[in-house]
């Protein structure tokens, strides 16, 4: 319903609707796996995932993606509200837009590829912005190389007014050397794409449909030029692969360094683009800060630091360590050596010390677990000591039980607490003890 919703709004606001269709049937022979191309990853996350968390940015009213190759594979890691066209054959980009011509409306529609995960939101914003503005059949979004070997050339007249785009294979010598080239997003009225889709031919030297050939029968063309060349970076083999990797993490730290994050080493540390960090916080060498994770002001994190989907609150220490769905409040510290499991919840100035580990615990405020500790199933109340080696013994072979500790107890040293088991506020556990029924208020 709100999704709905901000799609209707977003639509009055900007008074047009549109498509996305991305296509990913191509084999990708060049990247030697036995898995489709589109499912290899950057940063964590599959290339045809980067392609749709980017079009969702735009606010499509569908996103369509074309399938070949091992389509079985693909389709387990797409988002359920993809709808999903299958290309058997790969008989060109053409081809593969013909497969989904059921997807075709009167409305925009923007073409994408899934092996293009650079691209930006502002960049496709631009390019339907124009196309909007010019009231163009057809958009395609260009750029000028040095060395444009290997991509669609762009035709244009004296004028500047667009003509043809001719593939690299295809091309004459004059025209080898036009610098303009398709960096392989268009953007197409919808009702000029199916006319122009039944009037191509694959004689050309690959024997394919081209899609690049249908701007050519359109009246209104129109180009818009990028200014960074490196988001229409189309990975082909292993060695593109980690070169989009490089570039995804170099604009993501650059952003959180203009925006008031320190990065001391950013050769070593990795952060992907929906990592939201606040001021003066300082990350450390060899860090890795990966999915839905939100870290506050004022905090530092690393060296030698694993950080996945946690939330992370203000002046907040961690030092060596693991931390996974793990919420994390104000004032904390973490480590070294500590291992945050999902479902941990660290409040206000809790310390978890060397050789910890939590998992679906809470941990209230003031509470400090320092040293060779396993908390697991277990809530732990305000101002308690857990002492060195303590361990809730949440397992019986068969099932997972829980264990509650009270407010101000102290726990001693080596302790084993076998669950399920309920220890009251203040109570006082001896160093040593294996304590397998509840324990009383002491009085
Ligand atoms: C394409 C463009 C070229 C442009 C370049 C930019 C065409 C004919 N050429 O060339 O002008 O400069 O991109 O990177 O469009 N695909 C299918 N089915 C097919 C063939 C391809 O789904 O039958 C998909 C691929 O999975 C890929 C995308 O389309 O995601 C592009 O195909 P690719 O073969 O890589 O095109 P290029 O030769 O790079
Ligand atoms: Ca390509």
């Amino acid at each position: 319903m709100k999704i709905m919703l901000k799609y209707i709004l977003y639509n009055i606001v900007s008074g047009c609707v549109m498509r996305v269709l991305i296509l990913a049937a191509g084999l990708g022979k060049r990247m030697k796996s036995k898995y489709p191309k589109v499912m290899h990853k950057i940063m964590g996350k599959e290339l045809i995932n980067w392609v749709i968390d980017t079009a969702k940015k735009l606010n499509p009213s569908k996103i369509g993606v074309v399938l070949g190759h091992k389509n079985e594979l693909v389709k387990k890691i797409l988002p359920d509200d993809i709808e999903v066209f299958y290309q058997m054959e790969q008989l060109g980009t053409g081809h593969a837009v013909m497969s989904a011509k059921d997807f075709i409306a009167d409305e925009d529609i923007l073409i994408l590829y899934g092996d293009t995960p650079l691209i930006t939101e502002k960049t496709l914003k631009n390019l339907l912005e124009k196309h909007r503005n010019t009231n163009a059949d057809a958009t395609i979004l260009t750029a000028i190389l040095n060395n444009p070997t290997g991509y669609g050339r762009i035709i244009k007249n004296e004028i500047g007014k667009f003509i043809d785009i001719v593939e690299d294979v295809d091309t004459n010598e004059e025209q080898k050397k036009i610098k303009e080239v398709n960096a392989g997003f268009v953007v197409f009225k919808g009702s000029k794409l199916l006319e122009g889709l039944f009037k191509i031919k694959p004689n050309n030297n690959q024997g394919e449909y081209y899609l690049t050939d249908v701007p050519k029968f359109l009246d209104n063309v129109e180009t818009y030029t990028l200014e960074d060349f490196s988001e229409v970076l189309g990975i082909n083999n292993r060695i593109q692969l980690a070169e989009a990797e490089k570039i995804l993490k170099e604009r993501t730290l650059k952003n959180l360094m203009i925006n008031g994050v320190t990065i001391i080493d950013p050769d070593t540390t990795y952060i992907s683009p929906e990592v939201k960090i606040g001021q003066d916080t300082i990350i450390h060498p060899m860090t890795f800060i990966f999915g839905n994770t939100e870290i506050g002001e004022d905090c530092e994190i690393g060296p030698m630091t694993r950080i996945l989907n946690c939330k992370i609150g203000n002046n907040v220490k961690v030092i060596r360590s693991e931390c996974e769905d793990a919420k994390i409040e104000n004032n904390v510290s973490v480590g070294p050596y500590s291992r945050l499991r999902t479902g941990t919840v660290l409040k206000d100035n809790v310390k978890i010390g060397n050789f910890v580990e939590t998992k679906k615990t809470i941990v209230n405020k003031n509470t400090k677990a320092q040293h060779l500790t396993y908390l697991g199933d277990a809530t732990i109340g305000e101002d308690v000591n857990i002492g060195a080696g303590t361990i809730t013994c949440n397992y019986d072979g068969k099932n997972k039980h829980k264990t509650f500790i009270g407010d101000r107890v102290f726990v001693g040293s080596n302790s084993s607490l076998v669950a399920p088991l309920n220890i009251e506020n203040d109570s006082l556990i001896g160093a040593g003890s294996t304590i397998t029924q509840d324990i009383q208020k002491v009085l």
